[in-house]
């Protein structure tokens, strides 16, 4: 097999909407019910959703950022309040806790699977922590044994963050069936996607009716399995009928989006194997490799792969950099890989703290700089992202196969 991409002419990712889209999409046209306030879409993905989970509540809205920000306010988080979350994420999980007006803390990963140390989380408590953020990094669940015990044994909230993770187990559960909540996101890279959306999923009634209240501008009426409303007509037309009683956002998902993300949930199945196996694939070519190692994936865990995470010490084991070896994979016909995030207090949003000006307050002693979290900071740098959003196994193959050869090829510096 060749490095050129030529090799794999004619081998093309099929489409993304396969199933039904576009024929319920047709549907919310022609039902003129376009908002969740009126339609059916939300509910019936909604029902689906935590059916495939086997909880209780599901709430769809439009983001996995609102959801989280939902979810905190749900809980109970508010100014002053302290949310630990990973060192090693995206920027929402922070920027969701400081529009609750609470402080983002971080707890520092581990080493070899890159998701939040449960003992670096325990020394990070205090009187004011409120909340727990654990983040499936990558598709990977965190260690929530321990997670779940710190946060019973100090009365706060677990809000998984699975946006990146579907249908993952930890010891035989399913994750996000662990913590009080968990949210999802079905942004477009996601396993399911509708363009953007979100799910919150919880066994606790009071959690469900909160986020759905504080995403749909806080009507009343809005219940843990109900987001329509208008069911009752005489109450809502009538002009002494009061509406709000919870100061809300409007974080409702469209009944468009809606009617794609449970096309898509109908083949859930299909669309995480497809991203299981394709990672397989890579993993197997870096087999033996010792300047790319994979996230590691712990005995009785199992690993959904949004994406597929590699550790690369290329720099010291074979004189090529990071952005070289990139550079070769891209140029021999391999997809484009990604850097990991920045440590989410290292971005300037965070670093520069302008957004204490909010609630001075509640910021007045915070201090984040770098050092905070030394194996995330350590490891963000060296890692790369592998896709696995392939549709299509055979061309995923041909790409790990490139990524073998050029594997290959640099390693061979290393001994001339
Ligand atoms: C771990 C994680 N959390 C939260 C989010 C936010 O989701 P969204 O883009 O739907 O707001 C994302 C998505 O990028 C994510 O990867």
């Amino acid at each position: 097999m060749g490095l050129s991409v030529k090799s794999q002419s004619g081998v093309k990712n099929p489409s993304k909407y396969l199933g039904n889209e576009l024929e319920y999409v047709k549907k919310v046209l022609a039902s003129e019910s376009w908002s969740a306030t009126g339609g059916s879409w939300n509910n019936a993905l909604e029902r689906k959703f935590a059916d495939l989970f086997g909880v209780k509540y599901a709430v769809a809205l439009n983001s996995g950022t609102s959801t989280l920000h939902a979810a905190l306010e749900a809980a109970g988080v508010g100014p002053g309040d302290e949310v630990i979350s990973p060192a090693l994420t995206v920027i929402m999980d922070s920027t969701a806790t400081i529009h609750a007006n609470a402080v983002p803390v971080y707890a520092d990963i581990d080493p070899e699977t890159w998701t939040m140390d449960p003992a670096d989380a325990a020394k990070k408590i205090t009187k004011k922590t409120k909340a727990i953020i654990p983040v499936s990094i990558y598709g990977l669940p965190c260690d929530m044994d321990p997670i779940m015990e710190i946060a019973e044994r100090h009365g706060l909230a677990v809000i998984e963050d699975n946006a990146q993770c579907m249908l993952s187990k930890y010891k035989g559960r399913l994750a996000g069936t662990i913590g009080h909540m968990a949210s999802y996101s079905f942004e477009n890279t996601k396993h399911i996607s509708c363009g953007e959306g979100g799910m919150i999923i919880t066994n606790d009634e009071q959690y469900a009716e909160a986020v759905r209240k504080l995403g749909g501008h806080g009507f009343k009426n809005l219940m843990a399995e109900e987001g329509r409303i208008r069911l009752n007509q005489d109450l809502f037309q009538n002009p002494n009928y009061k509406r709000h009683d919870v100061l809300g956002w409007n974080y409702r998902l469209s009944e468009f989006n809606a009617a794609i993300a449970f096309a898509q949930l109908e083949r859930v199945d299909e669309l995480v194997s497809l991203r299981v196996k394709s990672a397989e694939l890579f993993i197997d070519v870096m087999a033996g490799c010792d300047f790319l190692i994979p996230q590691k994936c712990p005995e009785g865990y199992t690993n959904s792969y949004y994406t597929l995470g590699a550790i690369y010490a290329g720099r010291e084991k074979i004189g090529v950099s990071w952005e070289d070896f990139r550079k070769e994979y891209i140029k021999n016909g391999g997809d484009g890989v990604y850097g990991a995030w920045s440590v989410p207090y290292l971005e300037p949003v965070i670093e520069t703290m302008a957004f204490a000006k909010r609630c001075p307050w509640v910021y007045s002693s915070v201090d984040y700089k770098k050092g905070l979290c030394k194996t995330a900071e350590a490891v963000q740098p060296k890692l790369m992202q592998f896709k696995t959003n392939y549709r299509n196994l055979e061309l995923a193959k041909a790409k790990a196969e490139i990524l073998g050869e050029t594997i290959r090829k640099l390693d061979k510096r290393r001994h001339s």
